[in-house]
């Protein structure tokens, strides 16, 4: 079970937090997050950075609900943002601009706008055709903007194929084979001004040695494009601190950050870092009650559940596994090994299979451990099962800090034209 989850008395518990409770006042699926554990998480990294103190910028993709980011931001993170709407959020939950970060492989001409108005640290630029952009719509405000080159080190990380993101055929970032054409381009252009060098060679990875060729790689490229006489102030390495969610290895964060330290030490750069999942997923598991547990043809019991991919999308979308827990439990519970699944009309919705679960149920309640990251924000409307609500909890208090949506939340704004009015009614 991760750290923060713990059983006292036979009551599954939150950081402190009793969960059932919070179940029965606000209604399941709901996502609970431990305010003091994302705050843990983040010290934990700069104590192992110390006396280095890079700038993490919290990847809000993770999560970018107002009372996470919030969380953060009191704490000293920044903010990774890939969109205007993240821009927004990031501002919204009190980051300041000048520790925001835009990445992202498609900004509109709005998005730099708004970027540019309020004033972040840098753009990840991470093509030619975005740095042009980004040059004519600073020059149109007569601005001139901050970037950071994104580069492809042509690394492959050890992770799932979908969110492994250095390797050349990936779209992210820039060849380092096109730099020379890069620094041409920028040596023509008046309104940016490169800052730094970036990179992000994927997401849930635990070896350092993958991180470590591809930073190897960068402070190459950073002395070269600094001996070409471009006065770069920063390295920032991205993200993609592997958590354990079963049976996988957490990244070791002291022999990472050595390893990054040493290897950038020679520069005398600033770092910037863009953890999400490390900061969040462990703070955050995902409630659930027991519809039904029905038995299959070939004597499986199937654990019906009223969350599915719709609620938390992982499992079906890269086999992931968090691990489930009761909500109570007591020594001599039965335990049942059962197949664990949603309601969602497809055979992929599944959580995990064959798994031994105590108190298998109807009625019964259960979490999802390390649901904080790429949970809450993956979900859908999918089946129009409404959309589950989010509970901040801290020394012992709770907050609503996004409430649940009903079915009907979900179509109340939508409209049908005119001319299918008035809609036709039975025996008409
Ligand atoms: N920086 C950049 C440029 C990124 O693209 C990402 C994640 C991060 C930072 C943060 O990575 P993290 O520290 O969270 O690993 N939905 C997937 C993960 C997709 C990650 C996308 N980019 C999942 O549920 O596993």
């Amino acid at each position: 079970m991760s750290a923060p989850l713990a059983y006292r008395a036979g009551v599954l518990q939150l950081d402190g937090t009793p969960l059932a409770p919070l179940a029965a006042e606000h209604g399941t699926p709901l996502y609970v997050y431990a305010a003091g554990e994302m705050r843990r998480r983040l010290s934990r990294l700069e104590a192992a950075f110390a006396p280095t103190r890079p700038l993490f910028c919290y990847a809000l993709k993770a999560n970018p609900t107002l009372a996470v980011v919030a969380t953060l931001a009191r704490a000293g993170a920044g903010a990774d943002v890939v969109s205007g709407g993240e821009l927004a959020r990031a501002r919204a939950a009190g980051v300041a601009p000048d520790r925001i970060v835009f990445a992202g492989v498609g900004k509109s001409r709005d998005e730099i706008e708004q970027g540019l108005a309020a004033g972040i640290l840098q753009f990840n630029v991470e093509s030619l055709e975005e740095l042009r952009l980004v040059d004519a719509v600073a020059a149109e405000r007569g601005v001139t903007a901050p970037v950071a080159l994104r580069l492809n080190p042509d690394v492959a990380a050890t992770t799932h194929d979908k969110i492994a993101t250095g390797r050349r055929h990936d779209k992210f970032g820039i060849g380092a084979e096109r730099l020379g054409e890069v620094l041409a381009l920028v040596r023509g252009l008046d309104h940016v001004r490169v800052v730094g060098l970036h990179c992000h060679i994927g997401s849930q990875i635990a070896v350092v040695e993958d991180f470590e060729r591809a930073y190897r790689r960068m402070v190459e490229l950073y002395r070269f494009v600094r001996g070409e006489g471009l006065p770069l102030e920063r390295l920032n390495l991205g993200g993609g601190f592997g958590i354990r969610y079963a049976d996988e290895r957490e990244l070791d964060v002291e022999a990472f950050a050595a390893m990054a330290r040493g290897v950038t030490a020679e520069l005398g750069c600033g770092l910037v870092f863009e953890p999400g999942r490390f900061l969040v997923a462990a703070a955050g598991v995902l409630l659930s009650r027991i519809l039904l547990v029905k038995s299959g043809s070939d004597g499986r019991r199937f654990v019906v559940l009223d969350a599915g991919m719709n609620t938390l999308l992982r499992p079906a979308l890269y086999g992931a596994v968090h691990p489930v827990h009761p909500l109570r439990h007591a020594a001599d519970d039965a335990v049942d090994v059962v197949d664990v699944v949603g309601p969602i009309c497809e055979s992929g919705d599944v959580f995990v299979r064959d798994v031994p679960l105590a108190r298998a149920r109807a009625g019964e309640l259960v979490a999802f451990a390390n649901a904080g990251a790429y949970g809450a924000v993956m979900a859908s409307d999918y089946n129009s099962r409404g959309r589950a609500g989010e509970i901040l909890v801290e020394g012992g208090r709770s907050a609503v800090v996004k409430p649940p949506r009903p079915p009907a939340a979900l179509f109340a704004d939508e409209a049908v034209p005119t001319w299918l009015e008035p809609a036709p009614t039975a025996g008409s």
